[in-house]
């Protein structure tokens, strides 16, 4: 077979790497985009997925995007001002959507898409959110008034947001990679964290975490990125193929998140190995009153544009 015929048969082939577990939302997502793409474009484009900081942890994935030598990457919202990209801040805020309906009124709607083009000078293409969940306190004693978090050292992702929410609290913050988070939590390290329940139960936390507070306080979602110069040298009709299977596994990761995350917190409560604690209407309302200041830290016109219209819908 001659060279070129032998080029010709070679597969495009995309490396996506993330840090969750493959049973997670965005596990599943992209194990789905892949197989779409396999399917779309009968083996012309093959995409690897690599999930569980296999070749990247937190943060070194978002350089890895930037220099080229990883090709897609979902991370979570709250990392991506780790590379200056501030305007996605805003989605850390505590006990701002009330449930999926109305982050999506976002993310589907005119707000999400000029947060996208935001990237576009960062040498990035954002793709899509894709949703994980919201997030429950978990500690080693239980978190009900806002004085149980008094001097708790708390695992945060590298975000502001999350860092003064812990601190007005009256928690003491460490940011930790999700892969260390486990063994940071078993030698003590820290004393609590918060997760969607997908997370918590694929990272195995139910056995150094005897406490999980049914607080759904922040969201916790994903933006699938590409390095733009490596897209816009793809050929064009490849372009388009995985544009559409980006939109198939988009539409597949909004359909799991929801049950995928009550379905933990089925597992994780069965364990018997971590109390679920609920809050009490005046305890949540104690949080949101004490958390309320970091809404101050939310400046830029976008993201007060946000503010103003979940407001105006609640
Ligand atoms: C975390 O570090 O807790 C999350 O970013 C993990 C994830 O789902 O990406």
């Amino acid at each position: 077979m001659s060279r070129q015929a032998r080029d010709r048969e070679a597969p495009i082939v995309l490396r996506f790497s993330h840090v969750a577990a493959a049973h997670t939302p965005k596990g599943k997502a992209a194990q789905y985009f892949s197989e779409e793409v396999a399917r779309a474009s009968g083996g012309e484009v093959r995409v690897d997925v690599f999930p569980n900081s296999m070749l990247y942890k937190d943060g070194e994935e978002l350089e890895a995007l930037q220099l080229g030598t990883v090709d897609i990457i979902a991370p979570s919202l709250s990392k991506l001002a780790s590379i200056g990209l501030n305007g996605f801040a805003v989605f850390d805020l505590p006990f701002l959507f009330s449930d999926y309906d109305s982050l999506h009124e976002i993310t589907d709607g005119p707000i999400g898409r000029k947060m996208l083009k935001q990237l576009d000078h960062a040498g990035l293409a954002g793709k899509a959110f894709w949703d994980n969940g919201f997030k429950n306190m978990s500690a080693t004693r239980p978190l009900a008034e806002v004085k149980d978090f008094d001097q708790l050292r708390m695992r945060i992702q590298p975000s502001k947001i999350i860092d003064l929410q812990m601190r007005l609290l009256g928690a003491r913050t460490e940011d930790i990679a999700l892969a260390d988070l486990r063994d940071a939590l078993a030698n003590r390290l820290v004393d609590g964290c918060e997760n969607p329940p997908s997370n918590f139960l694929t990272q195995n936390l139910a056995p150094v975490q005897p406490y999980m507070t049914v607080s759904r306080h922040g969201y916790l979602g994903n933006l699938m990125l590409v390095n733009s110069e490596f897209w816009a040298q793809l050929p064009r009709h490849v372009r388009s193929l995985l544009d559409d299977c980006i939109d198939a596994a988009t539409r597949y990761a909004t359909s799991i998140a929801r049950i995928e995350n009550e379905q933990a917190l089925e597992v994780i409560a069965g364990t018997r190995m971590t109390t679920i604690v609920e809050l009490s209407e005046r305890q949540r309302n104690d949080w949101k009153r004490t958390l309320a200041p970091v809404y101050q830290q939310i400046t830029d016109p976008l993201s007060l544009a946000l503010l103003e219209k979940v407001h105006r819908r609640s």
